[in-house]
């Protein structure tokens, strides 16, 4: 059979999730979710999967004596669902080296920054901190390095005096869930691909930044 679907992972709340749930069902996301994986029990994302139907599996990191054998359990996981497409949601764990390998390519993230701008956790925080005045969130491959993977899609919003820490994440959290289904249906419909450590639209090798939406505009 050809792999099908998602495998979707996550750690948290799941809105990114959430609004992937909303695309299959609304038939703006054209395949099925297989499965969500959650590294924690307590993720608030796995009801939502329930909710909706879709099978939902804790692989508990903490029940793992180091990152290889998680890993390889994860992997063997989501090969069970044979998915086309492994989608991290959220997921707040750093992925071995080995187990990217196994689905680059077919693997993505989204990021609350402008990538390459602000890689790693607290991306709000440190974009106020630094009088940022642009903000926003980035699809993009996933490759070994943490955050590093060619860009796909960016959507890009102004930073005013007022924002803060608490609404710059939720302004950049809304423009999450506009970009990551896009980009998840870009995949499916083989209109995306990596190649050269870049992303392809259409057989079009895209810039650094990726296809771009600037204040919700492209
Ligand atoms: C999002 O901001 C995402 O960009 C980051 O983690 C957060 C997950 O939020 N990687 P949710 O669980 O999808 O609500």
């Amino acid at each position: 059979m050809t792999p099908q679907g998602m495998v979707v992972l996550i750690s948290g709340g799941g809105t990114n999730l959430q609004a992937i749930i909303d695309g299959v069902e609304s038939g703006a996301i054209s395949q099925p979710i297989a499965a969500v994986i959650s590294n924690k029990a307590d993720a608030k994302g796995l009801a939502r999967a329930s909710r909706a139907g879709i099978p939902a599996v804790i692989l508990d990191h903490t029940a793992f004596g180091d990152r290889a054998h998680y890993d390889a359990a994860l992997a063997e996981l989501i090969h069970r669902f044979d998915p086309k497409l492994v989608v991290l949601a959220g997921f707040m764990r750093i992925l071995s080296a080995d187990f990217v390998a196994q689905f680059e390519g077919r693997m993505i993230n989204i990021h609350p920054a402008l990538l390459p701008e602000f890689k790693g956790l607290h991306t709000h925080e440190r974009a106020i901190a630094e009088g940022a005045t642009r903000h926003g969130a980035t699809v993009h491959f996933v490759t070994a390095a943490l955050d590093d993977g060619p860009n796909i899609i960016q959507a890009a919003l102004s930073v005013t005096s007022s924002d803060t820490p608490d609404t710059l994440a939720t302004r950049v959290l809304a423009l999450e869930h506009q970009i990551f289904p896009m980009a998840i249906e870009w995949f499916l419909q083989n209109n995306i691909c990596m190649k050269d450590n870049r992303c392809y639209l259409n057989g079009l090798c895209l810039d650094a930044n990726g296809y771009h939406l600037e204040n919700g505009t492209p």
